[in-house]
């Protein structure tokens, strides 16, 4: 299978463990991806754009892009693109920022045309500077009495104050706060950084498809996601 953007390989060692042979593919160095996974027999790491892939065209089982396509300069380029390396009949799997109106207006969009014109080290320092009181803010404004009124303040902070602060997330309940510090830090940069930040609508996506694929797929818009995968084969394409 072809992944494209495989980052520091934690989808590509899932797919190893399945028993995919996989081309995984990213812009930015592959060595880290190569390094942690131990520079696996079934994988071949490859450093290129998935605008411009140097492979030949459909060639693979099965396309898959995770947290990828948002972070090229035209996701719907980027898209067809990718398509065309499945084999006729292959699957695929495709995940981005969904483009919704709840997307949107959230602070990530307002800031970006400011934070990206700021060198990546000294936004980061910025983020690390303010993340301890502004953390310190929201977790308190969710402990506002009454109950109600300590949610509705912290859903206000959450889609008005930039942070991305997890405390009150289940999964975290065991996580102490300066963890939990350390990890809206790294989240936040993360939302204000990359130098693109191109959401994809469900319509778009699924235009694309449709003019490209000739299997059977689906196309989930659920929040900030949109989802592109094959669905079960027909019988007569499993004969
Ligand atoms: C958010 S990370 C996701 C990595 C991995 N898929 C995951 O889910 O953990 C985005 C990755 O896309 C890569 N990327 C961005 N633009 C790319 C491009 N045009 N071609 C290939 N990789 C790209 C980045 O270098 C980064 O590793």
């Amino acid at each position: 299978m072809l992944e494209c953007g495989c980052g520091a390989g934690p989808d590509t060692e899932i797919l190893l463990a399945l028993g995919a042979k996989v081309v995984a593919v990213d812009i930015s160095s592959v060595a880290i991806a190569k390094r942690n996974l131990g520079n696996p027999a079934n994988a071949l790491f490859l450093r290129a754009s998935i605008d411009d892939l140097p492979l030949r065209q459909n060639q693979f089982d099965i396309v898959f892009c995770h947290r990828v396509l948002q972070h090229t300069p035209s996701p719907e380029n980027t898209l067809k693109h990718i398509l065309t390396f499945v084999k006729p009949g292959g699957r695929v799997f495709v995940h981005s920022y969904a483009r919704t109106l709840q997307q949107m207006i959230s602070w990530k969009y307002a800031l970006r045309p400011l934070t990206r014109r700021i060198s990546p080290e000294r936004l980061y320092r910025i983020v690390r500077y303010w993340m301890p009181a502004l953390f310190r803010l929201t977790c308190g404004m969710r402990r506002c009495r009454p109950e109600i009124l300590g949610r509705a303040l912290f859903r206000f902070a959450y889609h008005t104050i930039p942070i991305r602060n997890y405390r009150f997330g289940d999964q975290f309940m065991s996580m102490d706060d300066d963890a939990m510090i350390e990890y809206a830090i790294h989240d936040t940069f993360d939302a204000l950084s990359p130098m693109y930040d191109c959401p994809i609508s469900a319509s778009a996506m699924s235009a694309i498809a449709s003019d490209l694929l000739d299997s059977n797929f689906e196309v989930i818009g659920h929040g900030g996601v949109t989802l592109l995968r094959s669905t079960k084969l027909l019988a007569s394409e499993a004969a």
